[in-house]
């Protein structure tokens, strides 16, 4: 798919961009910022060459590229919070090329960096390159905690001219949710101690990393954060593939370290947990370093499974403790540990402990299946749909507009061309449901917005699914990235998406990078009508997997506002019953969830089968705890449906029990679940911070089966688990506390807040 530079240079047309094959790069872009005044004439889609950048590898263009990602219209630029951050969309695209700079390009918020995926384009820093870091990849007016909605994906980032000697990283990314780093290459000169891939420092709660590959340098990813998922990353000849600065819970998975002296390096004392799972290291000395366990206040947790290796596999002080492979069929362990039968934790010091994986989650040889992003690159722009191009079927996606009728007409005919049907950046309203068929790839820009309106989604107690995939025994293919699913109003029967379609090989139905957010921003009514829950019931339930449904979703954030993005003051209270509800039988895959804020619970998993987690990061409503008079299931009492918990084990005054859970899981069975973490830092309606035992419970697991849990870390939680027994015609026994935190200790983090943690949760898993 290669073109020829050569003759587009001799010709003396270089500067004509109709060059790649890439559709994205070719197709009419007319997305448009429709929240804030004279939006429509924003521009979302950037091309840098646009903005004088020469991408010849000679030129220096770094005031070009900065340009690109600064502009913003008559009234400012980009970088000074005037548009909020849902309100200055942006894809700063890189056509292929070696873009050499000379100093820091910083992103903004808003910003997708994106180049070329048929023949990923260089940023490459100069010989005499000044600064810290290549690209700074957090607008500046944000914090790490706060750092939402930036992405960088299809580049190569390059410092193989900059001195071995000097510091320099390529990409400082401290972000938490809603962003995307993916498919990125760092490349790097062997043996330069100073140049690292990725940093991230201070406070972060990132969700996921995938596809990435490093050459060279000393430190691959040097990494600060509450949680992480580490998705296919490839090590060649770094000197540390991973370095963790701090960390609470990750799950590393599909991790390749090549020549390499260490794989991971995991020996700092404020390390919680890890699970490193279906991943190799050749010629490295050691794939894991870690530093002593330390017992009562535990840290240094450590899960292993399916690792291949030709080395020593973890070193602790300089001794191996573990070499070889792990096998499938068992995980080694270094932490506490609930084996079948014991109400007790054990605390093992690096033992094998016997797992399984469902046949239906794990390809032929036992790795969980996974899937790379789609970029869709095979596609000839001719094969794809704009929908706000097709004259037949008018689509505004302005946000007054109603967009319902127009969509489906044009989501039915791609669906029958096998036609990829793009959304340029706006926000589509919905005043019903639209229904996706099989046959369906749908892709946003710069996270696009689906949003919810009207009457069809008023009763709470009839929830009404704004998108829905296929319909119950439907099986094919349907596919959506770089979406926010939303509310325009007040809807308490809004269920954002509903899955009912199962593919028939895994990843066939899938959500990539797809995010669901309720208030706190522009363009709804739930920005400025939300300061009390108690009247905010704004909508049921983000994403439902039905029965016979079948799904990937890797990165999603969940998000129940918790505070204004736009710039908004005052608080932000909106209430949504529900996260994530999972009844799917046939193969659930979610990789990189952060789940938040909402009413009855985070996730819920009942009578389903075959779900396979990787990180569930969670986070309950603020106004929820200790001062609260509104306890849960309040709001919600009178519209309760037959999936919500209804609080009955809490005594009726308890505003620290009647909080939501993070975690249900009922009558079902082949669960690997990994990596559930759940913060609580502030509570009740002052949101004062709270640095004790703020939330009663974390999860509540009844009547399962054949069900992993590995990786399960708290803050702030009295109790980590809940059980109760469930017999076979439905009936409940009684809860009992099946985790206090008192016997889970973790280390204290950031000084202040009580952790706890368990390395895995196996008495249910006969
Ligand atoms: C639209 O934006 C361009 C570029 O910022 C500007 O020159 C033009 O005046 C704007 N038009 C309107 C109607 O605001
Ligand atoms: C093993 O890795 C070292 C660097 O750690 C490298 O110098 C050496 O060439 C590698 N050997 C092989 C056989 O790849
Ligand atoms: C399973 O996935 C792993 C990791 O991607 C891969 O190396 C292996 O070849 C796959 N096995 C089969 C049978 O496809
Ligand atoms: C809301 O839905 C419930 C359950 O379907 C129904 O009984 C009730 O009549 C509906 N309320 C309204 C106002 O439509
Ligand atoms: C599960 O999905 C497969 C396709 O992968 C489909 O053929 C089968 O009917 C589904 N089974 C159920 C119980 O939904």
């Amino acid at each position: 798919m290669r073109r020829s530079r050569f003759l587009f240079a001799l010709s003396g047309i270089q500067a004509c961009a109709a060059a790649s094959k890439f559709w994205y790069e070719n197709i009419k872009h007319n997305g448009i910022s429709a929240s804030i005044p004279n939006g429509n004439n924003w521009t979302v889609f950037r091309n840098v060459k646009d903005y004088g950048a020469k991408g010849d590898g000679t030129t220096d263009d770094t005031a070009a590229i900065q340009r690109a990602i600064t502009t913003g219209n008559s009234a400012s630029t980009r970088e000074t919070g005037r548009f909020g951050s849902t309100g200055q969309p942006a894809v700063v695209y890189f056509p292929v090329g070696t873009y050499l700079v000379k100093a820091t390009i910083r992103s903004a918020v808003g910003t997708l960096l994106m180049g070329d995926p048929l023949d990923k384009p260089t940023i490459k820093a100069s010989a005499d390159f000044a600064g810290a870091q290549l690209l700074f990849g957090r607008d500046k007016q944000f914090t790490g905690l706060v750092g939402f909605y930036h992405g960088v994906k299809g580049l190569v980032l390059d410092s193989t001219a900059v001195a071995r000697t000097k510091a320099i990283t390529l990409l400082e990314w401290s972000v938490s949710q809603n962003n995307i780093l993916s498919d990125v290459v760092f490349r790097m000169p062997v043996g330069a101690d100073g140049h690292t891939g990725i940093a991230t420092t201070g406070l972060n709660s990132g969700l996921i990393m995938n596809e990435l590959v490093f050459e060279g340098g000393g430190t691959g990813i040097s990494l600060a954060a509450t949680q992480y998922h580490l998705k296919n990353l490839v090590f060649n000849n770094v000197k540390t593939g991973v370095k963790f600065m701090n960390l609470l819970q990750a799950t590393a998975q599909g991790l390749r370290f090549s020549s390499c002296s260490v794989g991971i390096d995991a020996t700092v004392a404020t390390m919680g947990m890890l699970n490193l799972i279906d991943s190799t290291a050749t010629n490295t000395s050691a794939l894991v370093t870690a530093g002593a366990l330390s017992a009562g206040a535990v840290s240094g947790s450590l899960m292993l499974e399916n690792i291949r290796v030709d080395g020593s596999t973890v070193r602790v002080s300089g001794t191996a403790v573990l070499t070889g492979s792990v096998e499938p069929g068992v995980s080694w362990i270094r932490g506490n540990v609930y084996k079948a039968g014991s109400t007790s934790p054990q605390l093992l010091t690096g033992q094998r402990v016997p797992t399984s994986r469902p046949d239906r989650l794990v390809n032929g040889t036992g790795f969980y299946y996974t899937i790379a992003q789609p970029t869709y690159s095979e596609y000839d722009v001719t094969q794809v749909i704009n929908v706000k191009d097709v004259a037949q079927h008018p689509v505004a996606g302005d946000g007054v507009t109603d967009d319902t009728a127009s969509l489906q007409a044009i989501v039915n005919a791609a669906a029958e061309k096998s036609n990829l049907v793009y959304f340029p950046h706006g926000i589509y309203l919905l005043s019903d449901t639209l229904f996706i068929p099989t046959g369906s790839r749908l892709v946003g820009e710069a996270w696009t917005q689906l949003s919810a309106t009207g009457t069809r989604f008023a009763n709470a107690s009839r929830p009404h699914p704004m998108i829905q995939i296929g319909r119950p025994g439907d099986v094919g293919l349907a596919q959506l990235s770089d979406f926010v699913f939303t509310v325009a109003d007040i809807l308490p029967g809004a269920v954002l998406v509903e899955v009912n379609m199962a593919g028939p090989k895994p990843g066939d139905v899938a959500l990539f990078n797809c995010h669901y957010r309720v208030g706190g921003a522009r363009g709804s009514k739930t920005q400025t009508a939300c300061a009390n829950p108690q009247t905010c019931l704004a909508a049921r339930l983000s994403l439902h997997l039905t029965q016979h449904s079948s799904a990937y979703i890797e990165n999603s954030w969940s998000w129940t506002a918790d505070h204004d993005l736009d710039g908004g003051s005052g608080t932000v209270y909106p209430g949504t019953a529900g996260g994530f509800l999972i009844e799917a039988q046939n193969g659930t895959w979610i990789l990189g969830s952060g789940i938040e804020h909402h009413v009855l619970y985070q996730v819920n998993i009942r009578n389903a089968k075959n779900v396979f987690i990787g990180l569930q990061e969670g986070e309950s409503a603020y106004w929820q705890g200790t001062g609260n008079k509104l306890l849960a299931p309040e709001p919600w009492s009178k519209s309760l449906l037959a999936s919500d918990p209804d609080f009955g084990w809490c005594a009726v005054d308890s505003a620290m029990c009647r909080m939501g859970l993070y975690q249900i899981v009922t009558s079902s069975t082949n669960l690997n679940l990994y990596s559930s973490g759940f913060w609580n830092f502030v509570g009740g309606p002052t949101r004062a911070m709270c640095t004790a035992d703020c939330q009663e419970n974390a999860a509540l697991y009844e009547g399962n089966s054949r069900m992993h849990v590995y990786g399960f870390s708290t803050i702030n939680s009295k109790n980590l688990i809940l059980e109760r027994s469930v017999s076979a015609s439905g009936g409940k026994g009684d809860v009992s506390v099946a985790a206090p935190r008192t016997a889970n200790a973790g280390a204290v983090f950031d000084g202040l807040f009580k952790t706890g943690v368990v390395a895995a949760y196996l008495k249910m898993s006969g």
